[in-house]
């Protein structure tokens, strides 16, 4: 009495086996509709009627703007992707019949993800940091930090770390050395050595200057006495000289004057000296 259910398993693992290998009679790019294998449209074309006994399956032409990319039997085919401005989005290859329309981003941006639905501006390397891959319409900037060598002074989206220049290669000395942010700075040798002697040259100069008013000075005192002595005539110039200076040539000058003012000259000479 096992021999009933048996047979049942084994009839069942037949047929599944069968429809297994062949689940529809139809051959490729058909399908089965009421019994029958009608055939698909083909990429381009939409469908339009079922096929019957005596017909073939009825496609059309998508219209424009429009695509159907596989064999299909849909009723209707696909819009084209619109690439909206305003996503800061433009057209990269324009659809046909068979293909989609394929969007890209504007100048300065990238898509902000796979399917490339909006897009956003490339990210820009700060000082310090340079360029290391380029954005693409597909992928932000990659910025990596300038290494030893090398800078960035500016904010840049393209610009990639600048080696620092190098003063052997011009035959001068680094004048200041060079960051990750700012370049090397060359000078001659004479230059460097100009540098190391302004302050050296500047005190020089301060002394000499010092030295010669105070030269200029002492011959101006001992230079007046002599001066005055050739001009004892002319009093008013003398008493033109600035400073304590004035005393000597009053003197002088009633020096010069005694023979001719006597006892009143006597009297101021002596007043003036009263004054000293
Ligand atoms: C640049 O150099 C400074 C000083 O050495 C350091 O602090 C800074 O992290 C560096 N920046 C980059 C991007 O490497
Ligand atoms: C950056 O460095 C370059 C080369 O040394 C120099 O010509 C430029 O003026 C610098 N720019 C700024 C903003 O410092």
């Amino acid at each position: 009495m096992v021999r009933l259910p048996l047979q049942c398993v084994l009839w069942g693992c037949l047929l599944s086996t069968v429809l297994l290998v062949s689940p529809t009679p139809c051959r490729k790019n058909q399908y089965q509709i009421n019994n029958q294998c009608c055939d698909l449209c083909p990429p381009g074309e939409r469908l339009t009627t079922d096929c019957t006994e005596g017909t073939q399956t009825k496609c059309s032409p998508c219209e424009q703007d429009e695509f159907s990319n596989t064999w299909n039997r849909e009723p209707r085919c696909h819009q084209h992707k619109y690439c909206d401005p305003n996503l800061g989005l433009r057209e990269w290859s324009k659809g046909t019949s068979e293909t989609d329309t394929t969007c890209a981003c504007q100048e300065g941006k990238h898509c902000s993800s796979h399917a490339c639905e909006r897009c956003t501006p490339h990210t820009s390397c700060p000082a310090g940091y340079g360029v290391k891959q380029m954005a693409t319409e597909v992928s932000d900037t990659i910025c990596e930090p300038c290494p030893d060598g090398f800078f960035s002074n500016t904010s840049s989206a393209s610009e990639s770390c600048q080696p620092w220049t190098s003063c052997e290669a011009q035959n001068l000395v680094v004048l200041r050395a060079g960051t990750n942010k700012t370049d090397v700075r060359c000078g001659s040798h004479d230059r460097k050595r100009v540098l190391l002697l302004i302050p050296v040259v500047l005190v020089a100069l301060m002394t000499v200057l010092l030295v010669s008013v105070y030269i200029r000075k002492v011959i101006r005192r001992s230079g007046s006495k002599g001066e005055i002595n050739t001009k004892r005539q002319d009093p008013v110039e003398t008493e033109d000289l600035p400073g304590h200076n004035t005393a000597a040539p009053v003197q002088e000058t009633l020096h010069g004057c005694q023979p001719v003012t006597q006892e009143d000259g006597k009297e101021s000479r002596i007043a003036v000296q009263e004054h000293q």
